[in-house]
């Protein structure tokens, strides 16, 4: 493989620090050079400095010329459902007449009705289908996703799922962490703790043996899940040698922030309806928030997630597409910056830091992605503008020029 210079970033985001989470004055430390640039060999970042110092080392690399451009870390989106057929059109148009997705999901819509397609999708539909959500996660600056089940809710059609996952992972650029989250509603055949007892008895030994997950992740709320059963799932899933990440306080305050804390989940996500006492506790198990301001804009709804008073707290913050279906249909991380910016108050770089080296912490991989550092993978967006913030401040277009994952070209 060809070594590759990129020279001439008017910024080059760098998000070098530490060796762990950033959290607090650190969200805002971006380590930016300017007339920046990077060598790259055999797919890895070898050198990260001003252009004349690469400009020196360059040989016969393959130059990459991003005069009046800014280079950023690839996008790390650590909550994704990529994998469901069709869509949920119906639900939106609903929405827009005033209902509520509690009152969608009653009349038929809602979870249920993905879960009804993508049963009814074969393997190779629902592939087709996702490769499409991938292309639009890479056309936006994402190189990495958490991935998760969900939209099967038996075990052929969970196992269907994360199947897809692998061969998106073979087939794609897409750098895509899998997580199962047989827990995300109660299927309507069954009884509740009769479906408890299937994830707990069947799924979870089935994907752990076929090592087809690294998370296991539950919706934990009222009508899904209760506190009892989250834990019944995620203590399972943590003695088969799963990781946890909980789907926590999002529709009502249930104490699932806690429940998260106490089994020290990697990360509690949503927290739209979390309390002071909540964050206390996560903070105490070192647990990372993941935000989703998409699903609160999608939703119509105005309560967005304390983060200001969760970055006050030392939480190392990260913030994510939830791209799905019903609550988020977005896969465009720009979108969330900008949503972070103007309706959760973090500034620019906090929200750059939290879709980067945060959820790259939280997924296991801080050492090898999340930011522009000597030994890391060559994941790296360029965009088309002179200063980071512009990537929030204008919204609603794309800026991404190109994207490359591990020093390839993949947009
Ligand atoms: O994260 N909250 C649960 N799951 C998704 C919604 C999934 C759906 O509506 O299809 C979420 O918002
Ligand atoms: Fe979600």
């Amino acid at each position: 493989m060809k070594s590759l210079a990129v020279l001439h970033a008017s910024q080059l985001v760098t998000v070098a620090g530490p060796r762990r989470p950033r959290v607090g004055p650190e969200l805002s430390e971006l380590g930016i050079i300017c007339d920046g640039g990077m060598l790259i060999r055999n797919g890895k970042i070898e050198i990260v400095g001003s252009s004349a110092e690469i400009e020196n080392h360059a040989g016969d690399a393959e130059i990459i010329d991003a005069r009046g451009k800014v280079v950023l870390p690839g996008f790390v989106d650590a909550h994704t459902h990529l994998v469901f057929a069709g869509n949920r059109l119906d639900d939106f148009e609903r929405r827009a007449r005033g209902d509520s997705y509690e009152e969608i999901a009653k009349a038929g819509g809602g979870i249920w009705s993905t879960v009804e397609k993508t049963r009814a999708a074969s393997e190779s539909e629902l592939l087709a289908q996702a490769q499409k959500h991938v292309d639009w996660f890479l056309r936006c600056g994402t190189t990495t996703v958490e991935s998760k089940s969900g939209y099967g809710l038996t075990l052929e059609d969970e196992l269907k799922i994360l199947q897809v996952m692998r061969r998106l992972k073979q087939e794609t650029p897409l750098e895509i962490v899998p997580t199962f989250l047989g827990a995300h509603a109660v299927p309507r055949e069954v009884r509740a703790d009769e479906y408890v007892d299937l994830v707990v008895n069947e799924m979870l030994p089935r994907v752990t043996s076929d090592s087809l997950a690294e998370f296991c992740d539950v919706f934990c709320e009222r009508g899904y899940f209760d506190i009892e059963q989250s834990r019944r799932i995620l203590n399972r899933a943590k003695n088969l040698g799963l990781k946890l990440r909980v789907h926590a306080d999002q529709l009502s305050n249930s104490g699932a922030a806690k429940l998260a804390a106490e089994l020290k989940a990697g990360t509690a996500d949503h927290l739209e309806k979390i309390d002071s006492q909540g964050i206390a506790t996560l903070k105490s198990a070192n647990v990372q928030p993941v935000l989703l301001p998409g699903s609160v804009y999608a939703l119509g709804s105005t309560c967005y997630p304390p983060a200001r008073d969760m970055i006050a707290a030392g939480l190392a913050v990260a913030i994510a597409t939830d791209f799905n279906p019903g609550s988020s249909p977005t896969a465009s991380m720009p979108m969330v910056l900008s949503l972070a910016c103007t309706h959760m108050k973090m500034s620019s770089a906090e929200a750059l830091s939290a879709s980067t080296i945060n959820p790259a912490y939280s997924l296991g991989r801080g050492d090898q992605i999340g930011s522009l550092e000597p030994g890391k993978a060559a994941n790296f967006s360029v965009f088309d503008c002179y200063d980071y913030r512009e990537l929030a401040y204008w919204f609603g277009f794309p800026q991404a020029h190109s994207v490359y994952v591990k020093g390839k070209k993949a947009y």
